[in-house]
């Protein structure tokens, strides 16, 4: 039914933890999901061996797909409610085939320079692509991730504005995503963030329901 991509040409972003609660947050709220792990690093298929390993409900199944993986999750996208593409930091060549098919495109960043022209550069890759997708617009919106939790930094407000700046139609997400502790723990668990306790997560698990609902507001109306 959907096809939900959480890429970047930029690494170390963020893609395979958002991709993996993304799925974990779908599940829990009944519906199906499956994440394509289409990334050699496997950082989504590891997550899914831990989390089988430790017995963990409900599933979230993992599925690996290096080469040409597009026929591949567009039949999946047919026998599940979702179907979330975890997308290593790719060049925009073998991006392009999966921006063609998606419905929403996730691209997380931080808030340094070398991910803020990094995500000029796929805005304006995209932009230039727009006319192969189905809705003649590619679904790409952005969201800060890993923002330095210290209460009084303007940083992410001075990126947010740079980025504006430079990329007048990217969306950008108003919700953003602090860098936490419990992030990492999520990932070394083999749980989504909505499933880590409330007492070492809650601020995290509130910023990332805020996202939640945002981003899915972008998706493409079938
Ligand atoms: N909001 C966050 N707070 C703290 N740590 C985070 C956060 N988001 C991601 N991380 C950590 O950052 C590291 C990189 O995350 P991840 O593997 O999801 O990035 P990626 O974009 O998929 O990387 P790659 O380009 O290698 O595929 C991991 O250790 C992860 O736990
Ligand atoms: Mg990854």
């Amino acid at each position: 039914m959907s096809i939900i991509v959480s890429g970047h040409i930029k690494g170390g972003t963020g893609k395979s933890t958002i991709a993996t609660s993304f799925a974990t947050k779908i599940v829990q709220s009944g519906a199906s999901a499956v994440v394509v792990d289409v990334d050699e690093t496997s950082t989504s298929a590891t997550w899914f061996a831990i989390r089988e390993g430790e017995g963990r409900t409900p599933s979230v199944p993992v599925v690996q797909q290096l080469k040409t993986p597009v026929p591949v999750i567009i039949e999946l996208s047919k026998k599940y409610d979702a179907v979330i593409v975890d997308v290593g930091a790719r060049d925009i060549d073998t991006l392009t085939p999966l921006a063609r098919i998606c419905d929403l495109w996730i691209a997380p960043l931080g808030i340094g320079q070398p991910d803020l022209s990094a995500t000029i550069q796929l805005y304006e890759e995209f932009s230039r692509k727009h006319s192969q997708h189905k809705a003649q617009r590619i679904p790409l919106v952005s969201v800060f991730n890993k923002v330095p939790s210290s209460w009084n930094t303007s940083e992410e407000i001075d990126a947010r504005e740079f980025l504006a700046e430079q990329c007048p139609e990217l969306v950008i997400l108003k919700s953003y995503i602090k860098d936490r502790k419990a992030w990492r723990d999520s990932g070394r668990l083999g749980l989504g963030i909505t499933e880590m306790p409330a007492r070492e997560a809650l601020k995290a698990i509130e910023e990332f329901d805020a996202f939640f609902a945002e981003a899915l507001s972008h998706h493409v109306k079938h």
